[in-house]
């Protein structure tokens, strides 16, 4: 996508993080914005924040997780500018613990905003750009899903977060393939970046109550917990380097967006594992100050 002037942008998670800086540079671009979050006040606030810059902006407040909401959020960026160009599948959580520990209602809520808000994304907003394409021959379209470094690793406690994050990874492959079978004019890539300080180790904040745990945390949450809020504040890129990044690679059409290149140590690790066959290698192997510190024998032997 080379044309950013005037066209259509749709974010999830918009009202925080990356969701909030893709809206940041999107308006300087000169784009119309359609924000969406599960988060009123602060969705209000960036609206009102970029409204008040002079850019062409709407809000609605919408769980991804919900199809019906997320058609609701098509039909504004329809009623309100008359089509989509960009689409940010962007809104996630996180949550931690080893791997058996998590409870149903922590895998329906990371795998419900993870997951099946990129499922309804795609799946509803890709035929009406689809629609507008063969309307327009000069139409561009763009989807950009986020998914993140736990969907090319797969990193001890972050369980429920890897297997969702893996999820957009391969959801977003199969996309570009099935893109390019049908059109030239619509393009798209996965977003995959690791820890940044954004609000994301203290996704609790937007947890709906039908799916709080009834139970405390178990040890390896809290360590898990602890270690992602490490992770994240100790980042040295920011959500707005990210942004920029982003739509760089959407200017070039590249599809694999990855924001810390260095990992790609880690990953490439994890490729010649599956290659010759060998058991996985320790994901913080090169990174040693992010390993969670979880010794469940001292902990047993204590207790
Ligand atoms: N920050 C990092 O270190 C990092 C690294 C890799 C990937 N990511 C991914 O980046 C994306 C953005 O996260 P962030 O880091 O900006 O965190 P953030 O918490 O700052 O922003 C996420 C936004 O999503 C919203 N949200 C949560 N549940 C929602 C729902 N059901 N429907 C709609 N909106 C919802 C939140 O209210 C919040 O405003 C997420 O998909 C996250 O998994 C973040």
């Amino acid at each position: 996508m080379k044309n950013f002037k005037g066209k259509v942008a749709v974010i999830t998670g918009a009202a925080s993080g990356f969701g909030k800086e893709f809206a940041i540079a999107g308006a300087a671009l000169g784009m119309k914005l359609v924000l969406a979050d599960v988060q009123q006040l602060p969705l209000d606030a960036t609206v009102a924040e970029l409204a008040a810059t002079g850019a062409d902006v709407v809000g609605l407040r919408c769980d991804v997780s919900k199809g019906e909401e997320v058609e609701a959020l098509a039909q504004l960026a329809l009623s309100a500018f008359g089509g989509i160009n960009l689409l940010f599948n962007n809104a996630g959580v996180g949550s931690g613990g080893l791997i058996w520990e998590n409870t149903v209602k922590d895998w329906e809520w990371v795998l419900g905003v993870n997951v099946w808000g990129v499922i309804h994304g795609v799946r509803i907003f890709t035929p009406l750009m689809l629609e507008q394409a063969e309307r327009e021959p000069d139409y561009e379209g763009y989807i950009v899903n986020t998914a993140s470094m736990a969907g090319l690793l797969s990193p001890q406690l972050m369980g429920a977060y890897n297997l969702s994050k893996h999820a957009v990874v391969s959801l977003s492959e199969t996309l570009f393939h099935d893109l390019h079978s049908v059109t030239s004019q619509i393009g798209c890539s996965v977003l995959c970046p690791a820890f940044v300080p954004t609000g994301i180790s203290n996704s609790h904040r937007s947890r709906p109550a039908e799916l709080q745990n009834e139970t405390s945390p178990t040890e390896s949450m809290v360590v898990a917990q602890k270690m992602t809020h490490k992770a994240v504040s100790s980042g040295k890129m920011t959500a707005s380097d990210v942004a920029q990044i982003t739509f760089e690679a959407i200017r070039e059409n590249r599809f694999y967006i990855v924001t810390h290149p260095k990992i790609m140590a880690t990953v490439k690790m994890r490729l010649e594992d599956i290659e010759h066959l060998q058991n996985p290698r320790d994901p913080f192997a090169l990174k040693q100050e992010n390993r969670p510190q979880l010794d469940l024998t001292v902990q047993k032997a204590s207790a």
